[in-house]
């Protein structure tokens, strides 16, 4: 250990911390070091930017950005933070490839790699991310899949982390429907020592095989996780109060089941006064007022929902860097 000390003249601490995965496609495949380096980085780069420091480590470098479904916060912040840091971002509709005539996906990474330093892609079957990374030889990033939302959550972390200074210990709780945020809520938490309590009611509730994949980082973070059918119950004493539509992209034909199932789920001023004095709302974006959120409460001066948005410049700017740097 001495002798390698002496031979690089750094410590194992001053060595430029690397993740430990190639692609970002859920935040289960992360560490618990992977999820602090990320988040460190996402701060660093926000305070450069906020002293208006010029970044270049992806100078040169191109990021493809194929979207199967709408975006707005995404898709900006991708394509801003790319050109902050130097490169630039190439906008792909997926029904303009190819692959909206049925070139595979396979093929499809194994030229893009070809072409640019990273991947990102927006689609609805997670399945399909997982194959588009195993056929690339660069750098894949998850911006959405029906099953999980990574970077979002990974921005969500940061604004609580900026709010409280901390994150182990904090109480979550997520009302509403179990979707896509809600999974990546459940490994986020998991894997940084949050408690979560999440209230879903009957048919919309998370699935098994999530809570499983995130038990371990659990028990060693030795937090827990509640799941109930009552929102009062999940806000009691929390630190942060989430929730997120109750129709996803792609579940447009169930909309009017979902409204009648999830009413009793809203987030409103009644159900903040039940979490702690100083919690806040956090909202992942696009809201609809009226339905999951009361305009009084997402509008309120709880509500973090704006700060949670800008969160994702930092945040995938970091992923960006961490993951494309050292790559071609
Ligand atoms: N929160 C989020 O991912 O927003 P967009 O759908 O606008 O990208
Ligand atoms: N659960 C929502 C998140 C949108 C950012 C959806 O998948 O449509």
């Amino acid at each position: 250990m001495k002798k390698a000390k002496a031979k690089t003249g750094t410590t194992k601490k001053s060595r430029t911390r690397k993740l430990s995965v190639k692609s970002l496609l859920t935040i289960a495949q992360l560490n618990a070091q992977d999820v602090e380096l990320i988040l460190d980085t996402a701060g660093q780069l926000k305070a450069n930017a906020r002293r208006g420091k010029t970044e270049t480590a992806l100078r040169g470098k191109v990021l493809a950005a194929i979207f199967e479904k709408s975006s707005t916060r995404t898709r900006v912040s991708f394509e801003a933070g790319m050109y902050q840091l130097g490169g630039i971002m190439l906008y792909l509709a997926g029904r303009d490839l190819q692959l909206g005539r049925g070139e595979s996906l396979s093929d499809t990474a194994r030229v893009l790699s070809r072409y640019v330093s990273g991947i990102i892609i927006r689609t609805d079957a997670h399945r399909k991310v997982v194959e588009l990374a195993k056929a690339a030889t660069v750098p894949v990033i998850n911006a959405l899949t029906d099953y999980a939302h990574p970077c979002q959550v990974l921005a969500d972390l940061l604004t609580l982390r900026e709010r409280f200074g901390k994150l182990k210990r904090l109480r979550l709780a997520y009302v509403g429907d179990s979707n896509n945020v809600t999974r990546s809520l459940v490994f986020g938490t998991a894997k940084t020592g949050i408690e979560l309590a999440i209230a879903s009611p009957l048919g919309f509730e998370i699935d098994k095989h999530a809570i499983e994949l995130s038990e371990s980082d659990r028990r060693k973070s030795g937090v827990g996780l509640y799941l109930t059918m009552d929102p009062m119950q999940a806000v009691a004493n929390a630190d942060a109060v989430y929730t997120d539509v109750w129709v996803s992209m792609g579940q447009e034909k169930e909309h009017a089941q979902r409204i009648r199932a999830l009413k009793k789920y809203q987030i409103n001023e009644k159900l903040m006064a039940r979490a702690a004095p100083r919690a806040i709302f956090l909202h992942c974006l696009p809201a609809h007022r009226g339905q999951e959120v009361t305009e009084d409460v997402i509008d309120g001066k709880q509500s973090v929902v704006f700060e949670q948005a800008e969160n994702r410049l930092h945040v995938q700017k970091a992923i960006l860097k961490l993951l494309l740097e050292k790559g071609k």
